[in-house]
């Protein structure tokens, strides 16, 4: 197919290389600034511009992978151009937003395209993007060929109801965002345990492997260990009295995670309603 990329950041640079090297022709990179443009142009040894419409014309299939904020406006510029031709897809990579966002794209086809993958710069996304999955729904006559992109760039497809995308953003957020705010939280109960990050995140990677690797085999509830788990409530009473001491900020995550955590642990079956009890009550839980 004739791809034109519009936003020369991150996924879009990703995209456009894999896209590439899966035998389809990038017509051409547009971006807001002509640094970001000619960059990623100069990579995959394509036209680049600061004008949108000099490639999304000629293309069959158009990624939006311009920040969600102006998505909408840059798809509605293009289009006031007559910037897409007849029956194209257009397609943002937007997680919270759905392919309703593209109203504008007039005589269009539009789709949403959500790679489930972390880019934190282009080259990381072509490392990590294939085997994944992304996420796609929008104009049915638009999907079978959308799947054949997923395919070609060796990922696997995920579909979602249109009104389902902002609860699913939601969750990956939790999965991939908040994993990574969790860590930095023990790294910093490390340093306040007398262990500096430099050491403590190598200590915990073989720890974060192992509960992964549990979760994956055993699947949640049975992977859950440790105190609560157990109902080791001294345990648990120890944690809070020594962080109310040394690292108080940890303190309300510690204790709300701790309150949905006597949930996991009550479904695994591990703790009865006395347990549940005194573990809700030294948390903090009104449950
Ligand atoms: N990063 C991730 O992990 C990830 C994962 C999945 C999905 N996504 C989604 O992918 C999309 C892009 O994210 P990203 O991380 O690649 O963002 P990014 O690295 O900030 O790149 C966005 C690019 O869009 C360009 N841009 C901004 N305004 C524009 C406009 N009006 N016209 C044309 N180009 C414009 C920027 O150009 P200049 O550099 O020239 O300003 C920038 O290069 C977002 O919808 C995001 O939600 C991101």
């Amino acid at each position: 197919m004739r791809i034109a990329i519009v936003g020369a950041g991150n996924v879009g640079t990703a995209l456009a290389v894999l896209l590439q090297k899966a035998g389809h022709t990038i017509t051409g990179i547009a971006s807001r600034t002509e640094e970001s443009a000619s960059k990623a142009g100069q990579r995959l040894g394509v036209p680049y511009t600061t004008d949108a419409v000099q490639f999304t014309r000629q293309a069959d299939f158009v990624f939006l992978t311009t920040p969600d904020r102006v998505i909408a406006d840059v798809c509605a510029q293009i289009s006031a151009k007559d910037g897409f031709s007849q029956g194209a897809i257009i397609a943002h990579t937007s997680g919270a937003h759905s392919s309703q966002i593209l109203n504008s794209a007039k005589g269009a086809r539009t789709v949403s395209f959500h790679p489930l993958q972390t880019f934190a710069n282009p080259d990381c996304g072509i490392k990590n993007l294939p085997g994944s999955f992304i996420t796609i729904e929008g104009q049915a006559t638009a999907l079978p060929i959308v799947r054949q992109l997923v395919s070609d760039l060796l990922c696997r497809p995920l579909e979602i109801p249109t009104e389902g995308k902002p609860l699913y953003h939601a969750a990956a957020c939790i999965a991939c965002n908040y994993f990574t705010t969790l860590l930095d939280m023990a790294l910093q109960v490390m340093e306040a345990a007398g262990i500096n990050r430099e050491e403590g995140l190598p200590a915990l990677a073989p720890l974060i492997d192992g509960t992964w690797n549990n979760i994956l085999r055993t699947g949640i509830p049975q992977a859950l260990t440790g105190p609560i788990s157990r109902g080791d409530v001294t345990t648990v009473e120890t944690h809070l009295e020594e962080m109310g001491k040394k690292i108080p900020s940890a303190l309300p995550l510690y204790r709300l995670l701790g309150q949905t955590t006597v949930d996991v642990a009550s479904f695994k079956g591990t703790i009865g309603e006395t347990e549940r009890n005194e573990l809700l009550k030294i948390l903090g839980g009104t449950k």
